[in-house]
């Protein structure tokens, strides 16, 4: 009898818990397919490009394109106002990153980053794009109609993507280091390319140096930590910020996220896995622009996304690696290592081959329109 009681009781326990365990596979699952659903909408080419006649709606396709560039921590810190044959691109001063980013030199970078795609996307819808960048806010684009030219870069903009893994640790090709040296290359911004050991594991060095003081700056890891996505659900309904899954964390609720984080984000866990992502990478790019001005950080993330693109469209995956440029003391030795003189450094971005990540995802169009 009591063998029989234990068994129900077992029994019952072992049915609930498989129940349990059922919603939440159910609701992994349903999680799975929503932001799948919410990538495949964001990471696309346009669907139909004949319904875009209408100007406005090819500006805002523009701006869609636009909106697939690169931006610090994902904060997506841009506005757009769209007139006749002119866009204007602004910065969202309520997504500074104080902490990392005090100056608001990867705001403007970011807003660079933005310049391009909407350039590149332009340029395929028959609409040649000048930048007038006298002040560096707004950022004119004035569009006139052209022949309309679907670059390789063009292409591109919908595979490009933060890829923070390790890479195969094989190196790239002279063909294909001089094709993204050569998109690169442009208005007031040089490009220094390194793919020896011995000078990686010296930018390591300044990685790990930059990357120590920033996790021991409570600042630093509380404004890294507020724009963390820790789940799919979280990261759909914010469309902005880092999705853990992105860097290869777990997804989790955002109770258990946010203490898995306090615990796992050590200098010492981050140090670790930039050493070996650096040793596992083909090279590293750095972006120097000729004056330190808000114009030529705007230049630099104009730099970076063609050569990000061009990187995509050989099936070559980027990373930034920025802590020697972001922490203020450490960037003038860094400097003085490139020999660049008194110029700042801009971006450290490694590359090669690998696999692709979860992707990061976006805010809605209509929202960065004012
Ligand atoms: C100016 C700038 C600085 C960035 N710095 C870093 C960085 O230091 N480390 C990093 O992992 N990602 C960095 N990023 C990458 C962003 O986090 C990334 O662009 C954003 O999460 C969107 O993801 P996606 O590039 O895959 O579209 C930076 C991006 C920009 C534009």
């Amino acid at each position: 009898m009591l063998h029989r009681r234990k068994f129900i009781q077992a029994a019952t326990a072992t049915a609930g818990v498989t129940a349990i365990s059922s919603v939440i596979a159910q609701s992994c699952s349903s999680e799975k397919d929503s932001y799948k659903k919410a990538v495949s909408q964001i990471w696309r080419h346009s669907v139909n490009n004949t319904k875009l006649t209408d100007n406005r709606a090819l500006q805002r396709e523009l701006v869609r394109y636009s909106t697939l560039a690169a931006s610090s921590h994902n904060t997506q810190c841009w506005k757009f106002q769209l007139e006749e044959r002119l866009i204007s691109i602004m910065p969202d001063l309520k997504r500074r990153c104080p902490a990392v980013d005090p100056d608001d030199h990867h705001l403007y970078t970011s807003l660079g980053c933005a310049t391009e795609n909407l350039l590149q996307a332009s340029k395929a819808f028959g609409l040649q794009g000048t930048v007038e960048l006298e002040s560096a806010a707004p950022i004119k684009i004035h569009l006139e109609s052209t022949t309309p030219f679907s670059s390789s870069l063009f292409q591109a903009i919908p595979k490009r993507q933060s890829t923070r893994t390790e890479y195969d640790g094989q190196t790239l090709e002279n063909k294909e280091l001089k094709q993204l040296e050569q998109a690169a290359t442009g208005d007031g911004v040089n490009l220094i390319m390194i793919t020896e050991k011995q000078a990686m594991e010296k930018v390591l060095e300044y990685v790990i140096e930059g990357n120590t003081a920033q996790i021991n700056d409570p600042a630093f890891v509380e404004e890294l930590k507020s724009w963390m996505r820790f789940n799919s659900t979280e990261a759909i309904r914010e469309g902005d910020g880092l999705f853990s899954q992105s860097s290869g964390n777990p997804s989790a609720p955002h109770w258990l996220g946010s203490i898995l984080f306090d615990l796992f984000f050590t200098s010492k866990a981050e140090n670790q896995k930039n050493t070996n992502q650096i040793r596992s990478s083909a090279g590293i790019a750095i972006f120097v622009s000729e004056e330190n001005n808000q114009s030529h950080w705007i230049r630099a993330g104009q730099s970076y996304q063609r050569f990000a693109l061009q990187a995509a469209a050989l099936d070559i995956r980027t990373a930034f690696l920025n802590q020697p440029v972001e922490v203020e003391k450490l960037r003038p030795q860094f400097a003085n290592y490139l020999e660049i003189g008194n110029r700042r450094p801009d971006l450290v971005v490694r590359f090669g081959r690998g696999p692709e990540m979860p992707r990061s995802l976006r805010r809605a169009v209509e929202s960065v329109i004012v």
